[in-house]
């Protein structure tokens, strides 16, 4: 089962600075179409849309439609209005004022209120000579180069509907150890991928991970939560991720004979049971200055028995915990962390991760008042976050187990029933994810 691509060095996808703008110029055409004070399409609503939409508005994206031309933009603006209003597009769950990421997505109020002024202005056109200038879009952390891609052993068409959660195992076919400090994901039909993890399985629990493979019939096998053997993640991948770079001169230690298990999460709910072959990207370092890592954090005794009791049918169960990490798998000390995410199931509502300084004081790291199952991802810190001993990460989780939120499962509401941590689709997690050097 050698999967490997090779290890050519594609081309780096280097943040195509906008080709400078031709605005600004001192022409004084006054020869446009619309009247000069009124919000167009070409010098207003466009700069946003490429920006902040055309990473998934594209055709064959994974956005079911294309933002791309006028035309388009025209027909849905009202849509464009009011998901936007909404904050429901772009999706960026994470709360503003929290704390500053690259990469960052999310619309300020100014262009907000500039779509809707196009919209209710009648989505004017304006002058196609005459583009507003490309908005900049901050500071980024994309993937930077690609020098290993791995690939699904053979194509996999999705058996459940509408979500089929899938394990495959691949070899990893570096023969000295590398460190990867970068990835990327590229689903091979984007109309049903949608997200992946590469979880890492070390030298000696690949015996485990080969047996959950073979347990099961067809490419592959069926996991929820995780790859259900030890294992630990090496990147995720959610919709309209470019990639990430690691912080520089960071890396995970990927060890020769290791395998790499992707996760791919099918929804076939728009597109129906088609097929897939998804690709890994990674960019690769044999040193690294620091070693990174990402580490899961949750409170171990939630992982047994009602240790995370979730009862059948109230509205807004809590689970928190707040404990000083620095003493975690190492010599204690301050940790550097570069990037968190959370993770929960389809019953989240509410998520935070934040830091609780020894001095009374804390530091918000992520707040998801909204939590959507299909927009989990990591956001990384413009700044990194120092944990020194005798602060404590603190994560909270909320979740809804009344009847109104049950997940649909192969098609079927389901009734409430008490919930646990678990990795099947009808158990839950709370549980943040980080990169951390120290
Ligand atoms: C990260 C990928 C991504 C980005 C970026 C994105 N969209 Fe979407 N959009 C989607 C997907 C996927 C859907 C389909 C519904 C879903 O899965 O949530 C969608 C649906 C929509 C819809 C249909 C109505 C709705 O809310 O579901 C509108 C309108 C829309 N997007 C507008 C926008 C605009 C305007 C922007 C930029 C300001 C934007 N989107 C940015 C992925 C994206």
């Amino acid at each position: 089962m050698k999967t490997w691509l090779g290890t050519g060095l594609l081309a780096a996808l280097a943040a195509v600075a906008g080709c400078g703008s031709e605005g600004g110029g001192g022409d004084d055409n006054t020869t446009g179409t619309a009247p000069t004070d009124a919000v167009t399409y070409w010098q207003d609503a466009k700069p946003i849309l490429d920006a902040k939409c055309n990473g998934c508005h594209t055709p064959g994206g994974i956005a079911p439609f294309s933002l791309e031309t006028y035309d388009k933009a025209y027909q849905m603006r009202e849509m464009i209005k009011s998901s936007t209003k909404a904050g429901t597009m772009p999706p960026w769950p994470a709360a503003k004022g929290c704390s500053d990421y690259l990469s960052d997505r999310s619309l300020t109020d100014a262009q907000i209120e500039t779509l809707a002024a196009w919209s209710d202005g009648g989505g004017v056109e304006g002058d196609p000579a005459k583009p507003g200038a490309p908005i900049d879009r901050g500071p980024t952390n994309d993937l930077s180069r690609v020098d290993l891609s791995l690939e699904m052993p053979v194509e996999y068409t999705p058996t459940k509907e509408p979500d089929d959660y899938r394990c495959f195992v691949v070899d990893w076919p570096e023969a000295e150890t590398q460190y990867v400090a970068g990835f990327r994901a590229n689903p091979g039909n984007p109309a049903v991928v949608h997200h992946v993890i590469a979880y890492l399985v070390e030298p000696g629990k690949v015996a485990d991970v080969e047996a959950a493979d073979a347990a099961e019939a067809g490419p592959g096998y069926t996991c929820y939560g995780g790859p259900g053997v030890q294992s630990s993640w090496l990147g995720a991948w959610a919709p309209g991720s470019l990639g990430t770079d690691t912080p520089a001169g960071t890396g995970i230690r990927v060890e020769p004979g290791s395998k790499v298990v992707l996760q791919v999460h099918y929804n076939t709910l728009t597109a129906g049971m088609q097929s897939d072959r998804t690709t890994v990207d990674f960019r690769l370092e044999k040193s690294v200055a620091t070693e990174g890592k990402i580490q899961p954090w949750a409170k171990p005794t939630w992982l047994s028995g009602n240790g995370m009791l979730i009862p059948a049918g109230e509205s807004d169960v809590m689970h928190s915990f707040g404990y000083d990490i620095t003493g975690i798998g190492g010599d204690p000390g301050p940790i550097t962390i570069h990037s968190a995410g959370l993770h929960m199931h389809t019953l989240g509502t509410h998520g935070v991760l934040r830091i609780d300084r020894a001095d009374g004081t804390s530091e918000c790291m992520l707040d998801i008042p909204k939590w959507d199952f299909h927009w989990q991802g990591s956001y990384s810190f413009l700044e990194p976050k120092t944990v020194n001993p005798g602060d404590k990460v603190y994560l909270e989780c909320h979740w809804d187990n009344s009847a109104a939120n049950q997940p649909l499962i192969d098609g079927v509401k389901m009734p409430p029933k008490d919930v646990t941590w678990g990795e099947g689709t009808t158990d839950e997690m709370c549980l943040g994810t980080f990169y951390i050097t120290r």
